[in-house]
């Protein structure tokens, strides 16, 4: 078994996208281990995605992230990572196939619906930060 951070961004929250995407997630096979909903401060966008402070993007994206509401969630599968990316479809909601939730749900590469994490170590760095002390249920 294994775990990752999954997050409905706050595009899919606000456009009340959060309940057909947990079905997804559900129908998919994955047990929701954590979940809750968070309203991230800038500095807490800016410590979750750390890994891309140099990027062009990160003001952008660490103002969207801590623009309103997000549900925050860990996922449990065997292959979890890997599999939970499947499910989201390319970062860019225009190069993601048919079937994906950012292809349904996602606006643009920034307002893409949904993250997950991309690694082992990346999963388990995410999943402290936004599930800190956190006891998992099942
Ligand atoms: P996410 O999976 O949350 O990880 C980093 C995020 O940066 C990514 O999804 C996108 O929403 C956002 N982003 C914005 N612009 C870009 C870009 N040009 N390339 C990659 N990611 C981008």
């Amino acid at each position: 078994m294994e775990r990752t951070l999954a997050i409905i961004k706050p595009d899919a929250v606000a456009a009340r996208h959060a309940g057909r995407i947990l079905q997804r997630i559900e129908d998919a096979g994955f047990a929701v281990r954590a979940l809750r909903m968070v309203n991230l401060t800038r500095g807490e966008a800016e410590g979750f995605y750390a890994v891309h402070r140099e990027r062009p993007f990160f003001a952008s994206l660490t103002a969207f992230m801590s623009s309103g509401p997000a549900i925050v969630m860990v996922l449990e599968a065997p292959d979890a990572i890997r599999k939970w990316r499947d499910l989201m479809g390319a970062t860019d909601p225009g190069k993601a196939v048919a079937g994906t939730i950012r292809k349904e749900f996602g606006a643009s590469i920034e307002r893409n619906a949904t993250h997950g994490s991309d690694a082992p170590e990346t999963a388990a760095f995410e999943v402290g930060y936004l599930f800190a002390g956190v006891e998992f249920a099942g």
